[in-house]
């Protein structure tokens, strides 16, 4: 994809759906009694990945393509079949962790793997755990990564103090309770998003929250629901930089997820000066949502770090670029888990800024930005991770010459039509 500078962006977006809460929506409704209807469910590369595996367990799911519509009729928690094949979950790792949990409830051995992005991620993080509970799943190839080999066993509560802020650990863990005999409690160091818990409840499980520790109790069924997913925020994230950083800009971004264990770019946007308006806040199932009005604006550097980190964890591209447009100096810290996303993202951000002319230090937890506010068109490598392409085609609309992005393809992973929404705010 080849992006060319823009003088001004101006119109309206509805970004695609909330990736984390359509991957919970269909895995929680393939382990309900009864039909669940997802409304507005997210129908990209990773979605699909989580649709498959059920499907390849006997779950039958409609997909209406062009309503964004899923119904899944619901197995019930022990109504899955055996797969005859080992699950493929693509580049997927919400799909292998929160899955994971799910299939070591089983009565049935299963296996699961993904593509070669995801093969080399840690999966040591829900291994520990869920062999404190009982578990029986191992690293196929003994090194902490897929293919994971799950066998049947019988699951006990854990009192789990997790020793990071990660919701696929979190969700993980607790999926995973609903067939133990005995309630199971996650204590993270702060709060992840919180999708799942909101969700449970309302699927008919019980639970109970207090402060950082959540505890799950044993479930017998569960019940399908119907529900409409908001958009993702992390898709936001790239028009909300969009506007602040192109000149003479205003974009509308409609029925934006404001969830606050999410919501971290907003805060973070506006500390560096960016006029950014919350409008018609509302909420939908369960999730507080808004539109965005967001306008070009002078950007000054600031601290990311700490408690907000896991809250826009996958928004650091997209505001190490915000940073690089910025009056000082920006030093993003506490972020060391980035290196085990789709790609090292400390690596492929400073690495792609590098090459854009932007002074970036990485760090072993971050990186330290000093603003330059012009960056240089390049030849800019994805890795194949969906938010590198993004990220860097924001960059590219301020940029002095053309930017190409290689293997720009990989944005299907969470925003189908992604250049198509940036070419239709181009005036
Ligand atoms: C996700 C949690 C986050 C995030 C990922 C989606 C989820 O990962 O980066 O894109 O849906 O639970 P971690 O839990 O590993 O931080």
């Amino acid at each position: 994809m080849k992006i060319n500078p823009k003088k001004s962006l101006k119109g309206e977006i509805t970004p695609p759906s909330d990736k984390s809460i359509s991957h919970r929506g269909v895995m929680l409704g393939a382990v309900s009694e009864g039909r669940t209807v997802i409304k507005n469910i997210l129908l990209s590369d990773d979605v699909r990945s989580t649709i498959s595996c059920f499907k390849q367990m006997g779950v039958d799911i409609l997909i209406d393509e062009e309503k964004s519509m899923v119904t899944v009729y619901g197995a019930g928690l022990y109504g899955l079949k055996a797969p005859k094949d080992p699950l493929y979950a693509g580049n997927s790792g919400t799909t292998t962790r929160l899955l994971s949990g799910i299939l070591t409830g089983q009565s049935f051995p299963s296996e699961i793997f993904g593509d070669s992005s995801l093969n080399t991620r840690p999966m040591k993080r829900i291994i520990d755990p869920l062999t404190m509970m009982g578990a029986d799943i191992v690293s196929k190839n003994n090194n902490g990564t897929c293919p994971l080999v799950i066998s049947p066993s019988s699951l006990h509560g854990i009192d789990f103090l997790s020793p990071l802020a990660s919701a696929q650990v979190k969700s993980c863990i607790l999926l995973s309770g609903l067939y133990a005999d005995s309630p199971t409690s996650v204590t993270e160091p702060s709060i992840s998003r919180d999708h799942t818990e909101r969700m449970l409840p309302a699927f008919g499980a019980d639970i109970k929250i207090n402060g950082n520790k959540v505890t799950v109790f044993p479930q017998r069924s569960l019940h399908g629901i119907e529900m409409t997913v908001p958009s993702d925020i992390s898709s936001a994230a790239y028009f909300i930089a969009a506007a602040l950083i192109t000149k003479d800009s205003e974009i509308l971004i409609r029925n934006v997820g404001i969830n606050p264990t999410r919501a971290g770019i907003i805060d973070v946007a506006r500390r560096m000066g960016g006029n950014i308006t919350l409008l018609n806040e509302r909420e939908i199932s369960g999730e507080p949502i808004a539109d965005i009005l967001a306008k070009s604006s002078e950007l000054n550097g600031t601290l990311v770090g700490g408690d907000e980190i896991p809250t826009l964890i996958d928004e650091i591209p997209v505001i190490a670029i915000l940073a690089a447009h910025a009056d000082g100096q920006t030093v993003i810290k506490n972020a060391s888990d980035l290196k085990a996303k789709e790609t090292d993202r400390i690596f492929t951000v400073s690495e792609n800024l590098k090459k854009m002319g932007a002074l970036v230090t990485p760090t072993d937890d971050g990186m330290i930005i000093d603003g330059t506010k012009s960056l240089s068109g390049a030849v800019i490598d994805s890795y194949n991770d969906h938010r590198i392409a993004m990220a860097f085609s924001i960059a590219a609309l301020n940029a002095k010459g053309t930017t190409e992005i290689l293997r720009s393809s990989c944005a299907s992973v969470s925003y189908p039509g992604f250049y198509e929404d940036l070419e239709s705010l181009q005036k």
